[in-house]
């Protein structure tokens, strides 16, 4: 071959096989093009804050109560607990919340005369009712009742989280025995029990528990006031 024919060929061989730098090259176009809608995506991203929408408010309606003698019209979404109506709505927070799931008794109030747990209960199931809490026990112009007095005098609290329960409860346990009402430690429930004596107190209290152990003075309290001694 002559050297022109040579140089000829080797400039065709150039041509048909790709050198490193075209490669290289092309590798890099290549890789620009992939990554563009990456790098869009993550700008719109980044420019997007993830934040969740506000939920939906959840319609109301309303419930009267009457509260310790008062009138409360209140607006309330229907899943509201007599509690949580009673503490975020009437802001009456002598009622506790302890457990919240009818454990403690911490909730206690009298609802037209009988005791229930507020936590346990919704407050459109009681429109129209009277509701009575720890500050609306003691009577019109006196700043406690006999109970809560017998409480002090017998040193029957602690921390005093318990108390607002354990008062609503004997106060109610009270106007249960004087109606006749037996309970489990009631000898012959065919009778009325022939005195309040501790372990029916403590049987009728027995919803109602104090983590400090004050169970002794509340038994003298509530026997004191069932007495008449207080
Ligand atoms: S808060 Fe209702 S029973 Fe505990
Ligand atoms: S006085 Fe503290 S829980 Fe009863």
């Amino acid at each position: 071959m002559s050297p022109v024919n040579q140089h000829v060929a080797d400039a065709n061989d150039a041509a048909q096989k790709p050198s490193r730098r075209r490669f290289l090259q092309s590798a890099a176009a290549a890789a620009a093009v992939t990554a563009a809608p990456l790098a869009h995506a993550q700008q719109q991203a980044a420019a997007t804050p993830a934040v969740a929408p506000p939920p939906a408010a959840a319609p109301t309606m309303p419930v009267k109560l009457t509260i310790n003698g008062h009138p409360y019209e209140l607006q309330v979404e229907a899943r509201t607990t007599l509690l949580d109506a009673l503490r975020e709505y009437a802001g009456l927070t002598g009622t506790k919340k302890g457990c919240d799931r009818g454990q403690c008794g911490a909730c206690t109030v009298i609802v037209s005369g009988r005791r229930i747990n507020s936590c346990l209960t919704l407050a459109v199931m009681h429109d129209g009712e009277s509701v009575t809490t720890v500050e609306g026990l003691a009577p019109d112009g006196d700043t406690l009742a006999p109970i809560q007095r017998a409480f002090i005098e017998k040193d029957a609290f602690q921390c005093g989280y318990c108390t607002p329960g354990q008062l609503c409860s004997a106060t109610a346990l009270i106007a249960e025995y004087r109606a006749g009402d037996a309970s489990a430690a009631t000898a012959d429930v065919r009778f009325r029990p022939a005195q309040l004596s501790d372990d029916e107190i403590r049987e009728r209290m027995s919803g109602n528990i104090c983590r400090c152990g004050a169970y002794p003075n509340i038994v003298a309290a509530v026997k004191a006031v069932a007495s008449g001694n207080a």
